[in-house]
């Protein structure tokens, strides 16, 4: 299988660095001095520039200048240092916010906001529009053909959510399309019927709030989806400025954001289709494990496979990182030495060919002067400092052996798709505070990780021929799914396919209008179930789960097995029990069913994916598959990826724990860095906090 070209054909191998605002140290001449000798010594050879720099490319309207920026340029480029070039949409100067009142976005409530912070512009409004496309133009003109430019970096963390009548009246016109500008269909979808709430004309609808309509679940998800397609609509029309002006063509790519709140998202399978890298920004929660930082590191990996997946296995770009303390977390825990390393270096395990932190300098004001930096307030003889040097010199190691472009691959996909996840925030059911989703694919991933297991990421977008490439695809908590994706889902199965899905799946369609069948609805001949109704469990309550001898006997642990949060309760029907709730009137309805459906096989679990469950369930079902597994059951905290091209498979091997750990090596390994040969089912020592890697023989 063909490797893939460097994600930007400027670059030619994995590349080290940090986003970089020299606008804040243009009085200051030795900063730039300094900072292009530190990056040498942080083995740093990239930067990204101009994200919130627009204040000083264009100072008051029309006034545009770029010498400052020629200079950085032309001193980074003679240092070697290459740049992602930023669109500086994200933070417009003072002057146009406060002349151009539209600019600004208006809350749900209908205030129109002050001039102020960032990532706070009105999408709809044409002006702004044309301040965009000024700027960017006049940049793309001026620096496509910088030496040191290899690429743009289109505004950053696409996101705010605008109220304005202008962007209402654009909602308006997108559910005419929408809905063929048939109101009946609306009302039809929406259910409008329900308090009376029936619109008799397209005109009459406003966007959801907390002091209008709040209820209608069809209107609060088609907003939030009017929103991903209006920040959408806008990214693609920087990239069309760019590419009317450049004089150079540079691949595009604009930084991901809030996967931990993915609820609150955008559809970002979309955006990836408009761009040529993927990137995205990575703010782990070690604060919430402190002493088991692989679960955050799961969470994180989580992500990457979603980036990778997402633009078919092409390596992506780890756009920003803290060095240490993120400092708008609930609390800025620092990383503990080595931990930092080990996630750059499993972000490159995972497809990132390029490991980039926010951020390379600390401010010495305004309300980041104490995020993690590469660079402290007071110098670079620092912890961090030295441990992002480090990671640097074993990205030169893992770039010369020619990791760049080599791809990942998986016999297992999870199904992951924002509408699904915008859709499950909105329902009033289970309880008021339901389980984080990111929370639920996490302990997935680890428990896949635990096992040896590489996984891809797919959703509704994914074709019944890309599904067909995996021996095993989990589907958990599938709540909204359209038509098109569930029978492409049965046309896995019944190719011979394993599906694994629930609880709490195939219920509703896209518009969040409920199928009117008994559940699993269009899958239920599939999983040869149905569910009758849905328990939800008070915060610590667990009902206990009994495992099938069949299970059982391939299970050693004895720890005990529950379900928490809420769980189905089903009938089978064509389908056998694997596991059954063992307590109070739950007993003996099944938790995990098996349905053996034309070539293929459809499991569903009843119970909430937590890693009780998921640990024995998991391996049964890999087993049956037939997923080859990279390695044996792993101890907590370790994991074994690889990435491949034509002539070498590359094998990382993590060691997250503060104690030393074995991994039995299944392929004789060879040291990439010497000649040392590993013969198979030895072992590798692992160091605490450690990563070693070695290419497979
Ligand atoms: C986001 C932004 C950065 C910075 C970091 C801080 O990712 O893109 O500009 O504010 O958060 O963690």
């Amino acid at each position: 299988m063909k490797d893939f070209a460097p994600y930007s054909p400027y670059v030619d191998g994995i590349t080290h660095g940090a986003d970089y605002f020299p606008e804040q140290w243009l009085d200051r001449e030795d900063i730039l001095e300094e900072d292009i000798k530190l990056m040498h010594e942080a083995n740093c050879n990239i930067v990204s520039i101009g994200m919130f720099a627009w204040a000083f490319l264009e100072p008051s309207e029309g006034v545009f200048e770029f010498g400052w920026l020629h200079k950085v340029l032309d001193r980074l480029n003679e240092a070697g240092i290459k740049v992602w070039l930023a669109t500086p949409s994200a933070s417009p100067p003072r002057w146009l916010s406060n002349k151009y009142d539209d600019t600004r976005i208006v809350n749900e409530l209908g205030h129109r906001r002050k001039t102020g912070e960032r990532q706070c512009s009105s999408l709809s409004s044409e002006i702004f529009r044309e301040k965009v496309a000024e700027i960017n133009k006049r940049l793309a003109k001026e620096f496509s053909s910088h030496p040191a430019v290899i690429g743009w970096h289109i505004s950053n963390e696409y996101g705010p959510w605008d109220y304005s009548e202008k962007t209402v009246s654009m909602f308006r016109d997108y559910l005419r399309d929408y809905f063929d500008n048939d109101i009946e269909k609306l009302n039809k979808s929406w259910w409008t019927a329900f308090w009376s709430r029936r619109y008799a004309s397209f005109d009459e609808i406003d966007a959801p709030s907390s002091n209008g309509d709040n209820s209608l679940h069809g209107l609060t998800i088609a907003w939030q989806r009017f929103q991903s397609f209006l920040n959408l609509d806008f990214f693609k029309f920087e990239i069309a400025c760019i590419r009317e002006a450049e004089t150079r063509h540079l691949p595009v790519t604009t930084n991901f954001h809030i996967f931990r709140q993915m609820e609150y998202g955008f559809d970002y399978t979309e955006f990836a289709e408009a761009e040529d890298v993927v990137s995205w920004d990575d703010y782990p929660e070690f604060y919430k494990h402190p002493n088991e930082p692989w679960k955050e590191a799961a969470g994180s990996a989580f992500i990457h496979n979603y980036c990778r997946s997402v633009k078919d296995g092409k390596p992506f770009v780890l756009m920003e990182c803290s060095p240490s303390a993120t400092n708008w977390q609930e609390f800025c825990r620092l990383r503990p030495p080595g931990l930092q390393e080990l996630m750059n270096l499993f972000a490159l395990a995972h497809g990132a060919d390029s490991i980039q932190y926010f951020q390379w300098r600390k401010s010495l004001g305004s309300s980041e002067k104490f995020h993690g930096a590469v660079v402290d307030h007071g110098g670079s003889d620092t912890r961090v400092f030295r441990e992002i040097a480090s990671t640097g010199k074993m990205l030169k190691v893992l770039s010369k052996s020619g990791v760049t472009g080599a791809r990942t691959k998986a016999e297992v996909a999870i199904v992951m798709d924002f509408c699904n996840a915008f859709a499950f925030k909105n329902i009033q059911a289970l309880s008021r505070n339901k389980p984080r989703f990111f929370d639920m694919f996490k302990d997935l991933q680890e428990c896949l990780y635990s096992f040896g297991v590489m996984t891809d990421i797919v959703d509704r977008h994914s074709s019944s021929e890309k599904l067909s490439q995996y021996k095993l695809i989990i589907a958990p908590l599938l709540y909204a799914v359209d038509e098109n994706f569930a029978n492409n889902l049965i046309t896995y199965v019944k190719n011979g396919g394993t599906l694994l899905a629930g609880p709490f799946s195939f219920i509703a369609n896209l518009d969040d209008h409920v199928y009117q069948m008994k559940r699993p609805g269009l899958l239920r001949d599939c999983f040869g179930v149905y569910i009758e109704e849905t328990e939800t469990l008070l915060p610590g309550e667990r009902v206990s789960i009994k495992l099938a001898d069949v299970l059982l006997s391939r299970t050693d642990s004895e720890s005990d097995i529950y379900t928490e949060n809420f769980f189905d309760l089903m009938h089978l029907e064509n389908a056998c029990s694997l596991a059954e709730f063992n307590d109070s009137w739950y007993k003996a309805y099944p938790a995990l069913s098996k349905n053996n459906f034309a070539d293929g096989r459809a499991y569903y679990l009843a119970a909430f994916p937590n890693l009780s469950i998921l640990s024995e369930v998991i391996k049964f079902i890999l087993d049956e598959a037939g997923v080859n597994c990279l390695s044996e059951k792993l101890n907590d905290g370790c994991f074994v990826i690889r990435r491949e091209n034509a002539e070498k498979k590359f094998v990382f091997y993590f060691n997250f724990t503060n104690e030393n750990q074995m991994i039995v090596n299944k392929s004789a390994l060879s040291c990439i860095d010497c000649d040392f040969v590993i013969p198979p089912e030895t072992g590798v020592k692992m160091k605490p906090m450690s990563v070693r890697f070695f290419v497979e023989n």
